[in-house]
């Protein structure tokens, strides 16, 4: 029987880039989950976007120097392209920022205030004077009260994950200032979530089949007494209140993301051409709703949300599971974008095929307790598994017979015992992942993989080609039916190398268009076999830690605006620059400039300089820091960074920012940087650029001339 699945993922904000933590938290399960829905006939709706609202927003806006829009443009740009590249197969991956979604909002905010739901109290909020704001949760900062963790947030604790009220944190801070706000009085909406409790309970009653750890996180929140929560905050970034006398409020970013999953759905079926076609999925009954999200995010989906849905529209599915990860821990720490600490996926990407990520993230998923990345745990299984197992059970098959037969032989008598193997794994991996056991039903199809192992061992095909060249041939073909079904099994798993797989067997479409039972089809015999490619590679810790190593990425380039222009006391052809660096600060560098650009035409300038290079001693001054030129024969031409804020950033699309302490010259010189195409700065084929735009030479260059 074939029905609906809808599967919301949770939003990423778009303050900075994806790593290996959200993918394991809940992109990668629930694509594995998607991509086994679809095979098995029924049809799935599965939507996500970037949560580009709120406070992680604007306090990483303000960091960079530069506006929210310019942040979540670029973090969206980047998230939709590496789910994309992950392979994760969202029908829609959307963002908060859309004229959709704000209606969508707003019409919800609307109408749980006229239904009674939404009610105005004043409150007390932290106000700080020296900065002269209201300010949000996450701009307070302050240690928490439940687990005595230095730096917990207004609004949670990473440590323990509990949501916090700012009011209970104590020693607090301003996060801009480092100040201590005071309390001020400031009128806000408040979403009556205590008069859902009975019928949450009731609800949650009939949640019995949902993962230990949500069920008892969402049960004990409800035995604890439902407190009723403020859905508006005093700034102006977000999605305006629509109520006259709030102009100066925006609807808080948790209440405002999670509609995502309804607008979503509604912009999905605008692109399908068919405005209504939502309602099939959420007034339709019998339509199961899954929410797939990491541990943090769980209060949100299993109490919030659905009371919001209950609020709004009756008819509305409420989630169906929630079958929410642990942490992916880095050497035993949390990833975190907020402090620094993780594998990104851009980088992740560059490096390393994706189905071999896949395949280490899904047998090592944090399921149902933290797990670990561990580099040298990924090699040993990427080595020992993903290659020694199923792409060796592969490889030699596939080789043996392409040397020997040519093309797919004929099958032979029935084999019983193949068969049996078979329906197996297609039993226990079907059951396992239907219920988001991801890691059983992975190693349910590792199992098959390790028989066809053991059974080509056994038939020695390389002993009865020389005897019986039929029989041999009978052998392969079992083997070769045992890869087909793993082909069919793996896709949600490794979904490039299973296509490729499906191919290589003489299949035309598409494996992403095959079906789970496609799997138990007969192979296609006569297909011309030729010698394959391996599928995966080895890998080996050393290479790609010394490959790790982009210099470029630890390079911290800023923009600086020149404030004075002095003649250094020592020697004729040289500068000395105050510059000012924004929030780095003011300093003075050494620069050749003398020859080719007056003081007039310095001062005030905008230049591009390296800003964490050892600081250096030149004829007695010392310079802090390097500017960027381009240089040519008798030209020399500065690097044009536009209306750039000084301070902000300088980055190479696609490559990691992580500046790691200070830069030698001589590992600087390393990095080829040049002039491209209509003067533009590069770095290899991707141009320069801060938030605002592309970086170019200030006067016309050859294009190869060197940056230095
Ligand atoms: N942006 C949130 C986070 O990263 C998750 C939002 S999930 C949503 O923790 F459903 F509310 F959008
Ligand atoms: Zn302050």
């Amino acid at each position: 029987m074939t029905g609906k699945v809808y599967i919301g993922v949770a939003w990423p904000y778009a303050n900075g880039s994806l790593h290996l933590g959200h993918i394991a938290g809940c992109y990668l399960p629930a694509d594995i989950f998607a991509r086994f829905q679809r095979m098995t006939g029924n049809e799935v709706l599965m939507v996500s976007g970037s949560d580009e609202h709120g406070t992680p927003i604007t306090i990483t806006a303000e960091k960079q120097q530069t506006t929210p829009q310019a942040i979540v443009d670029r973090y969206h740009k980047e998230h939709a392209q590496n789910m994309n590249q992950f392979g994760i197969s969202f029908d829609l991956f959307t963002r908060t920022t859309t004229k959709n979604h704000k209606e969508t909002v707003q019409d919800i905010f609307l109408t749980l205030k006229d239904k009674g739901h939404i009610y105005t109290k004043e409150i007390e909020s932290f106000y700080c004077e020296t900065c002269k704001r209201f300010l949000p949760d996450r701009y307070l900062e302050g240690k928490c009260p439940h687990c005595g963790k230095e730096g917990a947030r207004g609004d949670q604790c990473d440590e323990c994950g509990k949501l916090l009220d700012a009011q209970e944190l104590l020693d607090v801070t301003c996060k801009l200032c480092g100040g201590t706000p005071e309390l001020h009085t400031t009128e806000h909406f408040f979403f009556a979530l205590s008069a859902f409790e009975s019928k949450l309970q009731t609800w949650i009653k009939g949640k019995s089949y949902w993962k230990a750890s949500v069920l008892h996180f969402t049960e004990n929140w409800l035995e604890n007494g439902l407190r009723d929560r403020a859905i508006t905050r005093d700034m102006s970034w977000g999605i305006p209140v629509p109520i006259k006398g709030f102009e100066d409020k925006r609807i808080y970013v948790w209440f405002d993301a999670v509609i995502g999953y309804l607008a979503a759905s509604k912009e999905w079926s605008q692109k399908q051409n068919d405005p209504s076609k939502w309602k099939a999925w959420w007034k339709a009954r019998g339509v199961k709703h899954y929410y797939f999200l990491a541990k943090d995010n769980i209060p949100f989906h299993s109490l919030i949300w659905p009371s919001m849905l209950m609020g709004y529209d009756a008819d509305l599915q409420l989630p169906y599971d929630i079958p929410a990860n642990e942490y992916l821990r880095l050497k035993g720490e949390q990833f975190s974008k907020s402090r620094g600490l993780a594998i990104w996926v851009p980088d992740v990407l560059k490096k390393f095929d994706v189905d071999a990520v896949r395949y280490y993230l899904s047998i090592n998923m944090p399921e149902n307790k933290d797990t670990n990345w561990a580099w040298d745990d990924f090699v040993a299984k990427n080595n020992d598994e993903l290659v020694g197992t199923y792409g060796n059970f592969i490889h030699r098959v596939v080789t043996f017979t392409a040397n020997n037969f040519g093309k797919i032989p004929p099958a032979g008598p029935a084999n019983k015992e193949v068969d049996a193997k078979i329906a197996e794994a297609s039993k226990d991996a079907s059951n396992a992942i239907a219920r988001c056991e991801f890691k059983k039903g992975l190693k349910a199809v590792m199992a098959l993989a390790q028989f066809g192992n053991v059974y080509f061992d056994r038939q020695k095909p390389w002993e009865l080609i020389k005897t019986e060249k039929e029989q041999c041939g009978f052998v392969l073909h079992h083997c070769l039916r045992i890869i087909q079904a793993l082909a069919v099994y793996m896709t949600p798993y490794l979904p490039f190398s299973s296509d490729t797989l499906w191919n290589m067997l003489g299949h035309e479409q598409s494996i992403h268009k095959a079906m789970w039972d496609d799997a138990q089809t007969s192979v296609k015999v006569g297909t011309t076999l030729e010698k394959p490619k391996p599928l995966f590679k080895k890998l080996s810790l050393k290479d790609f830690m010394e490959e790790a190593e982009d210099p470029f990425e630890k390079l911290d380039l800023r923009v600086a605006q020149v404030l004075d222009v002095k003649d250094h006391p020592q020697a004729n052809k040289l500068y000395l620059l105050h510059l000012d660096l924004g929030a780095l600060g003011k300093r003075v560098i050494v620069a050749g400039m003398k020859p080719y650009y007056t003081k007039e035409e310095l001062k005030g300038k905008k230049i591009v300089v390296v800003s964490n290079l050892k600081p250096a001693t030149i004829r007695g001054v010392k310079s802090n820091g390097m500017l960027l030129a381009a240089e040519d024969g008798g030209v020399c031409s500065l690097l044009d960074p536009g209306d750039a804020t000084p301070g902000s950033e300088v980055f190479a699309e696609g490559t990691a920012h992580q500046p790691a302490g200070i830069v030698e010259f001589e590992e600087f010189k390393k990095v080829p940087l040049q002039i491209g195409d209509k003067n533009r700065a590069t770095y290899g084929n991707r141009a320069l650029q801060t938030e605002k735009g592309i970086i170019i030479a200030d006067k016309s260059m050859k294009k190869g001339t060197k940056i230095l």
